[in-house]
């Protein structure tokens, strides 16, 4: 039976004005266009928290993209041309991609693959789980395409992959399934599961780009801690339960921050391999290093001793310590030198300085530094109070 979705229910105006605007370009030269991807599964799902809007197009993508950038005036547009595929910035909050219809073929597991012009079904048949393989046609009166029963597992809750080897073309979907089942509260059916477990060995053959990509899309997802959880039920990443505790307890998690965690108690050794193996770079590198190093440090009480101790580490290292540390002495001391000393303007300037008659060099920059380790330890409490330590120093 055919299904109609009435997109002005589902959607904010503001996505179906742009859907018009494709719809009748697509109609002006003579093409088949569709909201396919999540946008569509999430218009099922009744879940309107939609940013990402995905077309695929029978036709012509660079010819379609001019006539749609002609009549929308997006305030960003890019063009890719060896995927032909086009992104329009509408606005921060709303994207719309676009690429024509295709097949994929892989040339050997794990790398990006080989696409060609193909017809919606094909376009369908090459994705990852039945309930994104689902299309709404903005040419044929929005009549949803739905040739897997994506419906069907949306009511059921259930990650379902399309073909055998989805997993080996693609192992970055072993991490998707995973998301979408704690994203939704979905149950990855029975067959799935066993591919996962017979091809996750794969996800070591992803370059680290593309693994650390998985990773920042898991850390965005509502629940990352839950989403990690069930990787390690899975066996997709090595995490005690201490660990998962932790991660819970450290609140909103950037990369950084779990890396730290994850990396706590490591040697060196195993650090640098983690961080080449997830895509880090050497700055980032650096700053987990810097946490680590920093955990090591002895807790100081005096001001002046705190300011010294921290003010050559990256602000980045000195605020995650900050957030995972459990000793609450070393919290006060991260805390006293982020929002104190930090932020605490010196009374005396080199300028000052050099009126009251010291000589430029390095001598000048010892004294300032002498004086405002005074200042912060109390023993200085004003500007006239500094020119006097000055003039005696
Ligand atoms: N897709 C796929 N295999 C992948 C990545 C994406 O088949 N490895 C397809 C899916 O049909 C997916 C669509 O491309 O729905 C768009 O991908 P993406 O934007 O990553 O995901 P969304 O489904 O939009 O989901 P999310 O809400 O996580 O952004």
């Amino acid at each position: 039976m055919e299904r109609v979705i009435d997109l002005n229910k589902y959607l904010p105006d503001i996505i179906t004005h742009y859907l018009d605007i494709a719809r009748d370009a697509a109609l002006e030269l003579g093409y088949d266009i569709y909201l396919v991807g999540g946008a569509v599964r999430d218009i099922l799902l009744k879940d309107y928290d939609i940013h990402d809007i995905d077309l695929a197009i029978e036709g012509d993508t660079a010819e379609f993209a001019d006539l749609f950038r002609s009549k929308i005036e997006p305030v960003g547009f890019i063009y890719h041309e060896p995927f032909n595929t086009a992104t329009f910035t509408i606005s921060d909050d709303l994207h719309i991609d676009i690429a024509m219809c295709r097949t994929e073929s892989y040339p050997q597991k794990a790398v990006l693959p080989i696409v060609e012009p193909a017809e919606l079904r094909d376009d369908l048949k090459r994705r990852d789980f039945t309930i994104n393989a689902m299309a709404i046609s903005l040419t044929e009166g929005n009549k949803l395409v739905d040739i897997f029963s994506g419906e069907k597992d949306l009511k059921n809750g259930i990650i379902r992959i399309l073909h055998k080897k989805s997993f080996l073309d693609d192992p970055t979907r072993i991490w998707r399934a995973v998301r979408y089942a704690c994203r939704f509260d979905f149950e990855i059916e029975p067959s799935t599961l066993t591919l996962i477990e017979r091809d996750k060995g794969n996800l070591s053959l992803l370059t680290p780009e593309r693994r650390r990509y998985e990773m920042e899309c898991v850390l965005n997802e509502k629940e990352p801690v839950k989403t990690l959880q069930k990787a390690k039920e899975l066996g997709l990443i090595d995490l005690s339960a201490e660990l998962i505790k932790r991660l819970e307890d450290a609140g909103e998690l950037d990369e950084l921050t779990f890396m730290a965690v994850y990396l706590e108690d490591k040697t060196d050794d195993v650090i640098l391999r983690e961080c080449e193996y997830w895509g880090l770079n050497s700055h980032d590198r650096d700053i987990l290093m810097e946490v680590k190093d920093l955990k090591s440090r002895t807790v100081q009480k005096q001001h002046s001793k705190i300011y010294k101790t921290l003010k050559n580490y990256p602000e980045k290292a000195l605020e995650i310590a900050r957030r995972l540390t459990r000793d609450s002495r070393m919290k006060d001391m991260l805390s006293y030198y982020l929002d104190t000393a930090r932020e605490t303007v010196p009374f005396l300037t080199g300028d000052d300085l050099k009126e009251l008659g010291y000589p430029e060099g390095k001598l000048l920059g010892e004294k300032l530094q002498e004086l405002f380790m005074l200042q912060l330890d109390g023993e200085i409490d004003s500007r006239e109070d500094a020119i006097a330590r000055a003039i005696k120093l």
